[in-house]
């Protein structure tokens, strides 16, 4: 069989400000309660990060962390992609404040929106380059502040959100080009533009010129979710010629643990090989796959040679998923 190339993760990290939020100290600010935070969404606590934190900030902690994890240094960096919804700036691009803060050497450097599907198609691209041969070491990157982007007077979203930064180092390796090699082995991307009002953000700088506040249709949102990202799952894994039985661990984006457990149940995963970092992360957006993903290497869950599921569903509204032999 003739070899192809594939893109191997070879690190991961993640990063979480200091500044830990619980839902009593929310109850103080807007009319909640912990007991309907956690029943409703599993969340007991999210972190934020510091006025002076940007995201870039949380973007070079978690990529530092990746880096060390893969045993490799800024200088080698060819490629960053940073998926992000909460830049530091309009411009530039948020990996390239990550590249000038990180170090790294001039080389391609640009962000992806995709809101809280953004690291699913931030990997996609840095596929095209990775397993093309354009990239010998590439950086991809989930980073957000979203605490920035609510309004406070909101319970109804103001709950669900936390700030955090996740990476992953992509390098080439050769493979037999089937579901045994190491890698991003397949890929489902989905966007449904006419359901943007069910979860937006009403400022932009060619709107309003201002960054504006989330909004939501939480129950739609909901129930779209489940659906969208169940299709999204057998896609990827058919892309990649796999059954979901041989998965060893699905890492959803970490919106809801209603959400994580509906798509889990409706793909008949048991709970035990899903992983979920919702109720002390809340939603961190494109962070929050490369979080958990990080949590469950330390805490000795995920290991090389397993494969594992990817998938997210955010604002647009976009969802897609993605399967990979770590
Ligand atoms: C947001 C979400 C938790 C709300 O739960 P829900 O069961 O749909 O609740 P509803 O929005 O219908 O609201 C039910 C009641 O709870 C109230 N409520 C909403 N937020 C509340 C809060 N933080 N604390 C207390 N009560 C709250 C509502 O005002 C409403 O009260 P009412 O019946 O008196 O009008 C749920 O819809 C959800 O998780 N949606 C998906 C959101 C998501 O993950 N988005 C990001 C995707 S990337």
């Amino acid at each position: 069989m003739s070899s192809v190339l594939r893109s191997a993760v070879t690190g991961v990290g993640g990063y979480l400000p200091a500044d830990i939020v619980t839902n009593d100290e929310l109850s103080k600010v807007v009319d909640t309660n912990d007991a309907w935070i956690v029943e409703r969404t599993g969340i007991h606590a999210r972190h934020r990060a510091a006025p002076d934190e940007a995201a870039s900030d949380l973007a070079v902690a978690a990529a530092r962390k990746a880096l060390a994890a893969a045993g490799r240094t800024p200088a080698e960096i060819d490629l960053i992609i940073v998926a992000t919804t909460t830049p530091d700036l309009t411009f530039p691009a948020t990996a390239a404040i990550v590249q000038r803060k990180l170090g790294a050497p001039i080389g391609i450097a640009f962000d992806v929106q995709a809101v809280c599907s953004g690291f699913v198609y931030a990997l996609s691209v840095a596929d095209g380059f990775v397993a093309r041969g354009m990239s010998r070491c590439a950086l991809v990157i989930g980073a957000e502040t979203m605490t920035r982007l609510m309004d406070w007077t909101d319970r109804g979203t103001c709950v669900l959100f936390g700030d955090g930064a996740g990476a992953v180092v992509l390098e080439p390796v050769e493979g037999k080009g089937d579901a045994t090699d190491r890698g991003l082995l397949g890929f489902a991307l989905r966007c449904d533009g006419t359901k943007q009002d069910l979860l937006y953000v009403d400022g932009g700088p060619s709107t309003t010129g201002t960054v504006g506040h989330l909004r939501m249709h939480g129950r739609e949102v909901f129930r779209h979710a489940v659906v969208n990202i169940s299709e999204a799952v057998r896609a990827a894994a058919i892309d990649a010629g796999v059954e979901l039985s041989a998965i060893d661990w699905f890492i959803p984006h970490q919106a809801n643990q209603r959400i994580l457990a509906g798509v889990a149940h409706r793909l008949g995963i048991e709970h035990e090989r899903v992983i979920s970092t919702v109720a002390n992360h809340a939603n961190t957006s494109a962070a929050s796959i490369p979080l958990a993903w990080a949590q469950a290497i330390d805490d000795g869950r995920i290991k090389p040679g397993q494969l594992l599921l990817v998938e997210a569903m955010g604002g647009g509204l976009t969802w897609g998923a993605c399967v990979i032999r770590f």
